[in-house]
């Protein structure tokens, strides 16, 4: 039996990284527990506020990314955090070599009705140890993360991670609280027949996405000659944990509905560190043109359409979309 410990302590390449990746990874253990009481531990509803995306929040947006920030601060390799629930970035230690950039609870609106959620996290070099960091210092293309992962609180609680070029799934035991190794070097079947959208956004997206649905679900009556599968969790993190399990395709892709954001997911808290994860497990993650992980960010808010999963399907979106341009 593996434990993360014993992985990191004696597989991984980088220390700072390492321990970084421990202190998200306890804040986890406490998030999964405060879930599994739900409603006894008055954690459910409402903040009351907005995000600086404009979300309301809930209760566990702010706890988690409360969490996260308290105990990222007390890390000494940590220069300083982002996240989705802050309007800034958040300087912690000045000589840390090491920023992190996290979704406290990504599915907000699966909190309420005891459905899956989770943290993604994404850990990128910090350039100007010594001085206090500030937003500018985040805004790395994600080919620059040193890792990344997530944590889904499902029916398990478990710890997807990419380090050193590897893809690892750990699974929580509740009764030792150790992350136990259940799947080294995960990989993405490279087709599919399964894909995940939101389809009440149809009229919203552009012509080729409205195209290519429209393919599958004409299944083997049309161009595609077979059937397609739907699924979708409302939370990235579940579909994404679907895809590096058995392959698919996820997209949140560019629409119309609100013409400042071209899509709704963050470039730097949910698109790179999934886009890592699954292109190091041989799959593939574009804003529908180019690739996630080359985009050089300028907003560390900034928004972007996501098409990622088995490489042959997100291709031929990628297809369809150079084809119309
Ligand atoms: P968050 O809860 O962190 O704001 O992110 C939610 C995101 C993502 O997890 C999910 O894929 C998507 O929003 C769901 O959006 P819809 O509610 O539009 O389906
Ligand atoms: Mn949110
Ligand atoms: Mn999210
Ligand atoms: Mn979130």
């Amino acid at each position: 039996m593996t434990t993360l410990a014993h992985y990191l302590n004696n597989h991984a390449a980088n220390p700072a990284v390492s321990d970084v990746i421990t202190t998200i990874t306890e804040v986890g253990k406490t998030i999964s527990q405060l879930l599994r009481k739900g409603a006894l531990a008055d954690i459910l509803g409402e903040a009351g506020n907005q995000n600086v995306q404009g979300e309301d929040q809930k209760k566990l947006d702010v706890l988690a990314n409360d969490l996260l920030l308290d105990a990222l601060a007390e890390n000494k390799h940590c220069a300083g955090v982002a996240s989705e629930e802050l309007d800034n970035a958040t300087p912690a230690n000045a000589d840390g070599s090491l920023l992190v950039l996290f979704d406290p609870l990504d599915g907000s609106s699966n909190i309420d009705i005891n459905m899956a959620v989770g943290t993604i996290f994404s850990i990128l070099p910090y350039q100007r140890q010594g001085n206090e960091s500030e937003n500018a210092d985040f805004l790395q293309a994600g080919n620059q993360q040193l890792a990344a992962g997530y944590l889904l609180y499902g029916t398990s609680t478990m710890l997807a991670l990419t380090v050193d070029d590897n893809v690892l799934m750990f699974s929580l035991d509740p009764d030792s609280g150790d992350y136990v190794l259940i799947e080294d070097n995960v990989q993405v079947d490279a087709d599919t027949s399964e894909y995940a959208i939101n389809g009440s956004n149809y009229r919203y997206w552009r012509a080729p996405m409205q195209q290519y649905i429209d393919e599958l679900i004409a299944g083997k009556d049309g161009v595609r000659g077979r059937n397609f599968n739907t699924r979708w969790v409302a939370a990235m993190v579940g579909d994404v944990h679907r895809i590096l399990c058995r392959g698919g395709l996820f997209t949140y892709p560019f629409d119309t509905k609100d013409i400042n954001k071209p899509g709704k997911l963050r470039l730097m808290y949910e698109a790179n560190p999934m886009s890592l994860l699954i292109e190091r497990a041989g799959g593939s993650a574009t804003d529908a043109v180019n690739r996630i992980l080359d985009i050089e960010p300028t907003d560390i808010h900034q928004r972007v359409p996501v098409v990622l999963g088995s490489r042959n399907e997100v291709n031929y979106v990628k297809d369809l979309h150079v084809q119309h341009a």
